[in-house]
């Protein structure tokens, strides 16, 4: 076990022990984000080599997408041992001293744990396949008989969430046409049976795992997705989500939460935090109610477009659902699953939604607009109450490579739909660290091979090299932010008071010391009264607010109060 601060960075026992109310959380996407071993892949000796870079950006914790032995049918959301490395990013070795030397550092470490599907190449999975129909090794997944005579149509009509049917048919050891089983993903990532006994123990034995290599906490990848009802009715695919779906947000998959919780806190302040894509606060909120996870992720607010009254009711929804049951709203502008901030922003209409993805690729791009917009929105997001998470490259303005060749494709989606959905590829393109051309560092000099998705050739001017001691970057816009949102103990978690603003204008006030003003109306407005400027996304006209910009003021004569 690793102690945490061990640099001397003196935060309090009582600050720690609620960390996660108002962490700032990266999002690291390990093969993406740097790669030592030059083989185009990121790696965890490429992490442990940035961890300075990511102890100057001012994050408090990292959560690391899926980093375990798979077959990356998924992007390594199809795991076959959840108790390892996989060798693409390293062994479990470097695991260990990624999470000592990040400690060292006061960086918490979060990973991701993949409970709603494994690997078909996972050994359970495996020997489900060699067993017979009926048998234990099959209880572990979804197993049915197909219909029709010879059992050759499907067991129902799920569809599976990536395109085309939830169910594959196997072949029997004895070579003839056989089960059915169930992935709600990709045919390689068979469903668990949340029902069967072995499944929830082992899950409480791989959190167990990490928790005591020091893991400071897990994303929940797919969390409402646990439970089907095994009766297999039909649904229509616009079934809205809720205790009555056959595979999504069912009532018994919180008593599960429940137990994961009660394990937590056999640890010391480790959290459990949701992927919940439901629309429905108002059954979101009961996934953070006390004795459940501590956070969800918040994908109405990701999903909002860029407009004041639309972002204010998805705040206040979300603050007076979250304030009951006493649990911190979380913030996200952006992920591995959807279209980068600052493209989404420069569209002309700047919702995003998974199921309409092609629509929004369809639309064109405004990079400069989106930049500016997204600018205004980073400094929106960090000054909302509770955590917030960063998505690798939004630091750095990364736009979504929406050119990528068809034969350079990765993403399963976008094979499964026939190429009608453009898929998740564009998000998940290799940073750039500095150079002039790709791979921008990403691979160490004079490596052969290309990265695992190509960079655009104008990100040289998106480089950390580039954005550092810039003042204009999008770099040092999150560094200056990130650095005042942990001196000024009125962000992360606490109240919020709106202050009256024009229509299309956003202004709060965070603690007496702080006050936060969004433009996103077409006109300059006025700056309400303050005494001083903490910081703003662009040029201000003297004492005027420019559109889509934002600033953080001073609003009260004193230097601040004393650092959380
Ligand atoms: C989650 C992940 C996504 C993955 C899916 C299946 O939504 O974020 O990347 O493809 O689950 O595991």
């Amino acid at each position: 076990m690793h102690e945490l601060g061990s640099d001397g960075s003196g935060r309090s026992a009582v600050a720690d022990a609620a960390w996660w109310r108002s962490a700032a959380i990266y999002q690291l996407y390990v093969r993406s984000f740097a790669d030592c071993n030059g083989d185009g892949v990121g790696d965890l000796a490429g992490v442990r080599a940035q961890l300075g870079y990511l102890a100057g950006l001012g994050i408090d914790a990292v959560w690391f997408n899926p980093w375990y032995p798979s077959p990356m049918s998924d992007a390594g959301y199809d795991i076959s041992d959840y108790r390892n490395i996989d060798p693409v990013f390293g062994t479990l070795a470097d695991a260990d001293a990624l999470i000592a030397e990040a400690h060292a550092l006061g960086i918490r470490i979060i990973i991701d744990v993949v409970p709603n599907h494994a690997s078909d190449r996972h050994p359970w999975f495996r020997a489900a396949l060699a067993a017979a129909p009926d048998s234990p090794e099959r209880d572990r997944f979804w197993f049915r008989p197909g219909r029709g005579p010879r059992g050759e149509l499907p067991p129902n009509g799920w569809q599976s969430i990536f395109g085309g049917p939830a169910w594959t048919r196997v072949t029997e050891p004895d070579s003839s046409p056989g089960e059915w089983y169930l992935h709600l993903f990709a045919p390689e990532q068979p469903d668990f049976n949340w029902a069967n006994a072995d499944v929830r123990t082992e899950f409480e034995e791989v959190l167990r795992f990490w928790f005591d290599r020091g893991a400071d906490g897990v994303r929940i990848d797919s969390a409402a997705l646990l439970s089907k009802d095994g009766r297999l009715p039909e649904v229509s695919p616009d079934e809205p989500p809720g205790p009555q779906h056959p595979y999504s947000d069912r009532d018994d998959v919180h008593e599960i939460y429940r137990s994961w919780r009660r394990l937590a806190e056999q640890y010391q302040e480790r959290v459990l935090i949701g992927e919940i894509w439901i629309p429905d606060a108002v059954r979101l909120a009961r996934y953070v109610s006390p004795g459940e996870l501590h956070t969800v992720f918040n994908f109405p607010y990701l999903s909002c477009p860029w407009d004041a009254s639309q972002l204010r009711a998805v705040i206040d929804h979300t603050l007076a659902l979250n304030g009951p049951v006493g649990s911190p709203a979380t913030w996200v502008l952006s992920n591995h699953d959807v279209d980068r901030i600052v493209t989404r922003l420069g569209r002309p209409d700047t919702a995003f939604s998974l199921q309409r993805r092609p629509y929004f690729h369809s639309l064109p791009v405004d990079l400069e607009l989106g930049t500016r917009r997204a600018r205004a929105a980073a400094l929106l997001t960090l000054a909302l109450p509770g955590s917030v998470y960063i998505y690798q490259g939004e630091e750095l303005g990364l736009w979504e490579v929406q050119d990528i060749p068809d034969e350079r494709k990765q993403d399963p989606i976008w094979r499964r739909t026939g190429g009608a959905d453009p898929g998740r590829d564009g998000s998940r393109v290799p940073l750039p660290w500095a150079g002039d051309e790709p791979p921008f560092g990403f691979s160490p000099a004079g490596s052969v091979v290309q990265p695992w998705l190509p960079q655009p050739k104008e990100w040289r001017d998106l480089t950390v090299a580039a954005e550092t001691a810039n003042a204009g970057s999008m770099l040092e816009l999150y560094r200056a932010a990130l650095a005042i949102r942990r001196s000024e103990a009125a962000l992360g978690d606490g109240p919020i008071t709106w202050l009256p603003s024009a229509t299309g204008v956003l202004a709060f006030q965070r603690g007496a010391g702080v006050c936060c003003v969004v433009n996103l109306s077409a006109a300059p407005v006025p700056l309400p009264d303050h005494s001083g400027l903490l910081l703003a996304s662009g040029v201000l006209d003297g004492q005027l607010l420019p559109p889509d910009c934002a600033v953080w003021l001073r609003t009260a004569d004193q230097a601040g109060t004393p650092p959380r």
